[in-house]
């Protein structure tokens, strides 16, 4: 099934969904695909397809992007940091080709079993990269962390749990805190549902939640800036955690890092989970021009 947006549309399949009397085959896909062109005769126009038409919100992003993340060391300075929020803040499902009457975000469409992400990158260079995730009701994309990198969410349709933690002390190994292995002491620093349209959420290296789990409770798209990428090469691997209460292993000595009034969890390293592998689709929505700049 096909929903169109302003020349990019939404494929979604999966489940069998029932729509205007007729029962719909779905598969467990969101995907974008190209509009079908219609030939129709138009005397006074040329028969030149027409192209995609860029965004200025998503083409001014892209600017600030490039201005901002300089290389694999940078974390955005306060100024920068204010700019991209101030687009991303104001940013809109349209500017990425997508649209809240789509299928996918309509709350009859439920994935029942093994509701999995899917994402779409809109680009990527060696700086900075700009992903969208689409999480279906229900979906989960585990407790993950961001080495070395600043991320900036902005949640574009639907409504997710979302929480995060900070490693206690960021510069320790794991081995030296003379606790059970693989355990390492986390701060707890969002716990708490979004609505879109919110504002944006920015974490940093060592700052502002840089382990996330996100929990779809209704269909959902967030578009990530994230600088720098994800490189294997470079060191900035993702790794996947468990969280255990504190309670369940407290220690005396770690104890007096503690602040009253504040949560504090165990982190337990673990394999990517099985279920929680995404399926990458094309970006076909409106395009960035790199030459504009
Ligand atoms: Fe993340």
């Amino acid at each position: 099934m096909k929903e169109d947006i302003g020349g990019v549309s939404l494929e979604m399949e999966g489940s069998l969904v029932e729509k205007n009397g007729e029962r719909v085959r779905h598969v467990e896909k969101v995907g974008y695909v190209k509009r079908v062109i219609v030939k129709k005769k138009k005397p006074y126009h040329s028969n030149k397809v027409k192209k995609h038409v860029s965004n200025k919100t998503l083409q001014k992003l892209f600017v600030s992007c490039k201005e901002t993340f300089k290389g694999p060391d940078t974390i955005p300075s306060t100024q920068h940091v204010h700019k991209l929020c101030h687009i991303l803040d104001n940013m809109k499902p349209e500017d990425v080709g997508l649209s809240k009457d789509l299928q996918f975000f309509k709350s009859e469409y439920i994935v029942k079993e093994n509701p999995r992400v899917t994402y779409t990158t809109i680009y990527k260079c060696d700086n900075f990269s700009l992903c969208i995730f689409f999480l279906p009701s229900k979906g989960v994309i585990p407790l993950h962390n961001h080495p070395g990198m600043t991320v900036f969410s902005k949640l574009l349709l639907g409504q997710m749990h979302i929480k995060s933690y900070d490693w206690v002390d960021p510069e320790v190994s794991h081995n030296l805190l003379q606790q059970p292995s693989q355990l390492r002491m986390a701060k707890l620093k969002a716990n708490k549902v979004f609505t879109s349209p919110c504002d944006t959420s920015v974490l940093y290296p060592k700052t502002g939640g840089n382990i996330h789990e996100f929990t779809a409770i209704t269909p959902c798209a967030v578009l990530d800036v994230i600088g720098p990428p994800y490189s294997k090469d470079d060191g900035r691997d993702c790794s996947y955690y468990k969280d255990h209460l504190y309670t369940a292993f407290p220690n005396g000595e770690i104890a007096e890092l503690k602040e009253e009034n504040e949560s504090y969890a165990w982190l337990e390293e673990i394999e990517m989970p099985e279920n929680s592998q995404m399926d990458g689709i094309e970006y076909l929505g409106p395009p960035i021009i790199e030459s504009a700049l």
